[in-house]
């Protein structure tokens, strides 16, 4: 599955130009967001009508259109993607490429990505043949642009040869090698749900917190091929597929469950932890006559921070240290708070007061505070979604930063 992965797909003039409507319909079926941008030589044999259909998204086509680059700019079209794929990929865009020519939107946004880029070499077996083909293919190679095909088979001008384009599902299948497990060999350590502090055999302290969104963060990061280590507190949510889960109870259970899983390559710290603990725990079930004596035995104390204890681990800190502000007010102040007080390198703000229904509900509304030693914090707005589609989104973030670098 390519869920909510962003595809950029760009069509260049070949006659394999029809294929592509094929692979928009299978990205599409997979989940994949499909944009896609249509060169002067791919109108010629698709229709920016039949692209826009099947992708359910507006084609991009020219670099110097004031709407488009009012609404969204050939760089953000560059860098708003997970993905850059070029199918068919002509001679003439693979030799622009290859010599850093930007003269139309295709061009200069291939030019202008950040992002993994795929093509799909399409085109006559004596071009493919070309020594100057040859040699484009293997600089671009070198620098990392990743190929599918061509295929040997018979050809436009009834020629048979190298130089077919691939077929979708063979396309779809290298995005799905790229894309379907960015976070493979990354270790991840999440928590979630609440803590229970004991007062006594049968009472304890606790909070609000379902688990639903830690649990589907550990299933999202587990889809994109991390190895998940969930350490929950008490929730009625079923553990995620693919995810080793540790069941706890008290904060201190939990601190210890999550130093038990370090080294981690990234840690998302979900769980809605009980700041304090009683101080003493009674050893047996207090009686309603006690209850005069409660006050004084139910003296409160803090509980360790797993978040900010996580944070400035000296040998063993997880790369990226993520956590959540759960606030009722002034939600984006306190979480920069958080993120200076914490030492962690994002948080997801969201506002908890009890008319959003955030806390035990199925919704969500983040706040993304990212650090960043030169630029400083940088603040996303995400809009409001199911806590699966954040837990997506979130994944995803974090493969974008760490994927690569595993
Ligand atoms: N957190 C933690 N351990 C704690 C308390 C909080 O790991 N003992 C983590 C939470 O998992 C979350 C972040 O810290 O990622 C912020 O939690 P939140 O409840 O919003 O804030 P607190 O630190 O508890 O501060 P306050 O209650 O004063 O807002």
């Amino acid at each position: 599955m390519l869920s909510n992965l962003r595809v950029l797909l760009i069509i260049s003039g070949g006659i394999a130009a029809y294929k592509s409507l094929e692979l928009i319909r299978s990205l599409k079926a997979e989940g994949a967001h499909v944009r896609p941008i249509l060169t002067k030589a791919g109108r010629e044999f698709v229709t920016p009508l039949s692209v826009s259909s099947l992708a359910r998204e507006k084609v991009h086509e020219d670099l110097f259109s004031l709407t488009d680059e009012s609404e969204i700019g050939h760089i953000r079209l560059a860098r708003e993607t997970d993905l850059v794929v070029v199918a068919p990929a002509t001679a003439d865009i693979l030799a622009k490429m290859n010599h850093g020519i930007a003269d139309d939107l295709a061009t200069t946004v291939l030019l202008a990505t950040d992002r993994p880029i795929l093509v799909a070499p399409a085109m006559n077996s004596r071009m493919w043949e070309n020594a100057a083909t040859q040699c484009n293919i293997a600089n671009l190679k070198s620098h990392g642009v990743m190929t599918v095909g061509p295929a040997l088979g018979e050809l436009a001008e009834g020629e048979f040869g190298i130089g077919r384009m691939a077929e979708p599902a063979e396309i779809l299948l290298a995005v799905e090698a790229v894309l379907g497990n960015p976070l493979s060999g990354v270790r991840a350590l999440v928590t979630s749900g609440p803590t229970y502090e004991p007062i006594d055999p049968i009472r304890y302290i606790a909070n609000r917190s379902s688990g639903k969104q830690g649990h589907a963060i550990a299933g999202a990061c587990a889809r994109l091929g991390a190895d998940v280590t969930l350490v929950t507190g008490p929730s009625t949510e079923a553990e995620p597929l693919g995810v080793s889960t540790v069941h706890v109870e008290t904060a201190r259970d939990m601190l210890r469950a999550c130093i038990d899983a370090l080294p981690v390559d990234f840690a998302i710290c979900a769980a809605a932890v009980s700041d304090w603990r009683p101080e003493s725990v009674h050893g047996q079930k207090l009686k309603k006559g006690q209850a005069a004596a409660l006050p004084a035995n139910l003296r409160l104390v803090e509980n360790p921070d797993i978040l900010a204890t996580l944070a400035v681990r000296e040998n063993d800190r997880p790369k990226l240290v993520i956590g959540f502000a759960a606030e009722t007010h002034d939600v984006v102040a306190y979480a920069r708070a958080k993120l200076a007080s914490k030492g962690c390198d994002w948080i997801l703000a969201n506002d908890v007061s009890a008319e959003t229904g955030t806390f035990g509900g199925d919704h969500n509304k983040i706040h993304l505070l990212t650090r960043d030693v030169e630029s400083g914090v940088g603040i996303e707005e995400w809009p409001q979604s199911s806590k699966r589609d954040i837990a997506a989104r979130l994944a995803e973030r974090v493969a974008r930063v760490l994927g690569a670098a595993a």
